[in-house]
């Protein structure tokens, strides 16, 4: 018998014979390990629940299902809270917010041919077996409703023995559907595509590189903003998280009325932004920062917003450059933005919003911008992955 007593960061119970790393299980556990590997839970924690969702056994799309709400919120809270203090930083946690069950507009699903025709799903846990997710509690009921669509792509762009990705998002226009297969592209192939997104309500299929179809642009909402993003761009998790995070970083700039958005993607902030602040959008994907021009040039009673295409890990913006901002928003993939925050700390602006989906490279950075003088006088845990490892953050840096 073995006693869990914590859980990593990837949610593994680190079991008291010091070696094992058990799946799905909580500190405090009792659990058996057979010769097969079979694992019985023999003392259930209490914070242990039944999973909402009818797949959770067999599928690997979700890690922490057999845990209550209140233990994945005060689990999530305190990884972020270590690796800031970690740093010696110190600072006030927001009371953390969960995104709802059926809010993830975003999902990266596999297919692959059946003798029937094909399926669609999620992979199990750490294999290669395909797990249909008809019932799914994670997804948007939006994209629960393009399986059929997806299953009949599948059959289309998949090859009989191999696999495919579907990247599909939702949008107010309908999925938006980017496949990556190897199978040929034909012109045959193309009248049929077009047909299948005609039939099934597609806004958009992309096939590899490729837009096959756009019958109406899937268009995402930035603040009464409509944006085209290019296919398979980022886009915040759920639309409460987006909407979490914006409000939060309008709270910290609300008074600046020039404004520097480093790692901008497609606009998320900003153009709502924009509504009350000039805006300087910088990113390191041409056709995102396009598609933001398009949609500020076509939105409505916004400031001034300009665009910079640049690699801001190689180039960040130098302190001259940060000069004319009274306030930066910052929102870097997993590795962070160690150059870009050193040049902001050696700058002049005062008030940083800074929005991380690593609790290590954010502290990290949180550290360089105490340590040039700012304060950190809040974060907020922003849980836009339910029942998943990942966490994003929010954390408002002023200097006097
Ligand atoms: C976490 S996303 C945030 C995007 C946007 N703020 C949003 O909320 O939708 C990070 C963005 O950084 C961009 N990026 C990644 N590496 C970069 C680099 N070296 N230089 C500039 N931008 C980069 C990505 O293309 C992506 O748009």
């Amino acid at each position: 018998m073995l006693t869990i007593e914590s859980l990593t960061h990837l949610g593994m119970g680190r079991a008291s014979d010091g070696r094992s790393l058990l799946p799905r299980v909580l500190p405090g556990e009792e659990v058996d390990v057979a010769q097969d590997g079979t694992l019985r839970i023999v003392t259930p924690s209490v914070d242990r629940v039944a999973a909402p969702c009818r797949h959770f056994k067999s599928c690997g799309g979700c890690a922490m299902q057999h845990a209550n709400d209140a233990f994945v919120a005060a689990w999530k809270q305190d990884i972020v809270a270590k690796a800031v203090h970690a740093r010696g930083l110190d600072t006030d946690f927001r009371d953390i917010a969960t995104s709802p069950p059926t809010s993830r507009r975003r999902a990266k699903l596999s297919g692959r041919r059946t003798k029937k025709g094909a399926m669609v799903g999620f992979h199990t846990r750490a294999s290669d077996t395909l797990v249909a997710v008809p019932d799914c509690q994670l997804l948007t009921p939006a994209l629960i409703a393009s399986f059929p669509a997806l299953e009949a792509l599948t059959v289309l762009a998949c090859s009989r023995k191999g696999e495919i990705d579907l990247t599909v998002t939702e949008a107010n226009t309908g999925p938006d559907v980017l496949v990556a297969t190897d199978k040929e592209l034909t012109p045959q192939l193309r009248v049929e595509l077009a047909a299948l997104a005609n039939q099934f309500g597609l806004s958009r299929l992309v096939w590899n590189d490729e837009p096959v179809v756009m019958i109406n642009p899937p268009a995402q909402d930035f603040g009464g903003t409509g944006v085209v993003p290019p296919p398979g761009a980022f886009l915040q998790a759920t639309k409460h998280g987006e909407a979490t995070l914006l409000s939060a970083v309008q709270e910290i700039t609300v008074k600046a009325a020039c404004v520097v958005d480093l790692f901008a993607g497609c606009g998320t902030f900003t153009l709502p932004l924009a509504k009350y602040a000039e805006v300087h959008a910088v990113e390191g994907e041409a056709a995102m920062l396009n598609a933001l021009d398009r949609g500020w040039r076509e939105g409505h009673q916004l400031r001034r917003v300009t665009t910079e295409t640049r690699d801001l890990f190689r180039r960040p913006l130098e302190a001259d450059e940060l000069r004319h901002f009274d306030a930066a928003v910052i929102d870097p993939p997993r590795a962070g933005a160690e150059a870009q925050i050193a040049t902001l700390a050696a700058s002049e602006i005062n008030t940083i919003a800074m929005v991380s989906c690593n609790p290590v490279t954010f502290a990290r950075d949180a550290q360089t911008l105490v340590d040039a003088g700012f304060a950190m006088p809040w974060v907020q845990v922003v849980d836009q992955f339910r029942w998943s490892p990942h966490v994003e953050i929010v954390a408002a840096f002023t200097r006097k």
